[in-house]
């Protein structure tokens, strides 16, 4: 998709400190900016979000999380800066027909201003309009703020292993 295409119909996701940003869906020719996006990152925020300690994305990795056939990852800009990636939102297809898995990774620096939990919110409106009828997360359990922003879209915990949690939100 042309790239002012892709920009018109961003999502506008205004800040708790005013801060305007706009989220799209991503293209394998975001790579570089996800990866300083993921640089930008605390070693805490990339393992909270991948479950291990990962200091970037491949090119491989990020052309599967940029490919429409394995779900729909969208990048969030502050307005006018559209190439200063903040946050990535995963909605990935799962094994389960109409269960997509959802991951957020908002970097440390614009974390705690609402971003999360609007994030959150746009992907599950992405995730009905595609036709899941639920959404996985898998969190660590002492990851409060990621579980907090899960309860406010009504997840429910269904297992945990360990010191990680599966919830599910129904659309
Ligand atoms: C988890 C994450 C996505 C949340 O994004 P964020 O932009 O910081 O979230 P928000 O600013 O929307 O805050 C979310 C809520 O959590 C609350 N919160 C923040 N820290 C908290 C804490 N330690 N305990 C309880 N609640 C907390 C906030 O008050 C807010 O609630 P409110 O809207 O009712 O005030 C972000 O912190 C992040 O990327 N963390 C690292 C990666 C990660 O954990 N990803 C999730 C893995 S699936």
């Amino acid at each position: 998709m042309p790239d002012a295409r892709r920009r018109d119909d961003a999502h506008s996701i205004t800040l708790t400190d005013g801060t305007a940003t706009r989220t799209r869906q991503a293209a394998p020719v975001d790579l570089v900016p996800v990866q300083e996006l993921h640089r930008r990152c605390s070693p805490g925020s990339r393992a909270l979000r991948y479950h291990a300690g990962k200091s970037g994305l491949t090119p491989a990795e990020w052309r599967r999380l940029s490919s429409p056939e394995r779900g729909t990852t969208l990048v969030t800009a502050p307005a006018g800066r559209a190439d200063h990636i903040i946050a990535m939102t995963n909605v990935m297809r799962t094994d389960q027909q109409g269960v997509g898995e959802l991951a957020i990774l908002v970097e440390d620096g614009w974390q705690a201003r609402g971003l999360g939990a609007a994030l959150a919110e746009h992907a599950a409106a992405v995730a009905r309009r595609e036709g899941h009828h639920a959404l996985a997360a898998v969190v660590t359990a002492g990851n409060r703020s990621m579980l907090h922003v899960l309860e406010k879209l009504d997840a429910r915990p269904v297992a945990a292993t360990g010191s990680v949690v599966d919830l599910r939100i129904l659309l």
